[in-house]
């Protein structure tokens, strides 16, 4: 089974972007956590973090060929059509992540426009919320294939 990880703006920057709302752990940490457990259950990840829209865009439809696809589009779930028509362009489920909960913060993260195209997501649960993600979806995904 194989599950592409994607990660939007300024993602790259965890660690030392606004640690009070984001924490401390960095995406090379998040995706090593993600690593050891997908090698626990037998599952191959694939990573990759675009600042650009077109670029996220791409990579989705490359996720085209993967079984699933575990989504943070950042400040793109507030913005973006294009990437909301990749997720219902693209075979493979998508299960989004937020390490914060953008419903109980600024009104502009209010706008959702990923929330009814994605199989499911998990937020407000910080880096562990990839974790959950990843179970949850190689879960769903073992259970209907
Ligand atoms: C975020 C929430 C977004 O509103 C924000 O623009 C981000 C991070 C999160 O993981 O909590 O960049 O996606």
């Amino acid at each position: 089974m194989k599950i592409a990880v994607l990660n939007g703006p300024n993602l790259n920057l965890l660690g030392q972007r606004e640690p009070e709302l984001y924490g401390t752990t960095t995406l090379v940490d998040i995706e090593q956590q993600m690593q050891t457990l997908a090698e626990a259950l037998r599952v191959e990840l694939t990573f990759g973090q675009y600042n650009g829209e077109g670029e996220l865009v791409t990579a989705l439809q490359a996720a085209d060929r993967v079984d699933g696809v575990i989504l943070n589009a950042a400040a793109y779930t507030h913005t973006s059509i294009a990437l909301r028509d990749a997720v219902l362009a693209i075979r493979p489920p998508v299960w989004g992540v937020h390490l914060t909960d953008p419903s109980t913060r600024e009104d502009f993260r209010r706008i959702d426009y990923l929330a009814d195209v994605v199989f499911n997501q998990t937020v407000g649960r910080g880096p562990e919320g990839y974790l959950v993600a990843l179970q949850s979806l190689i879960q769903t995904l073992r259970t209907e294939g």
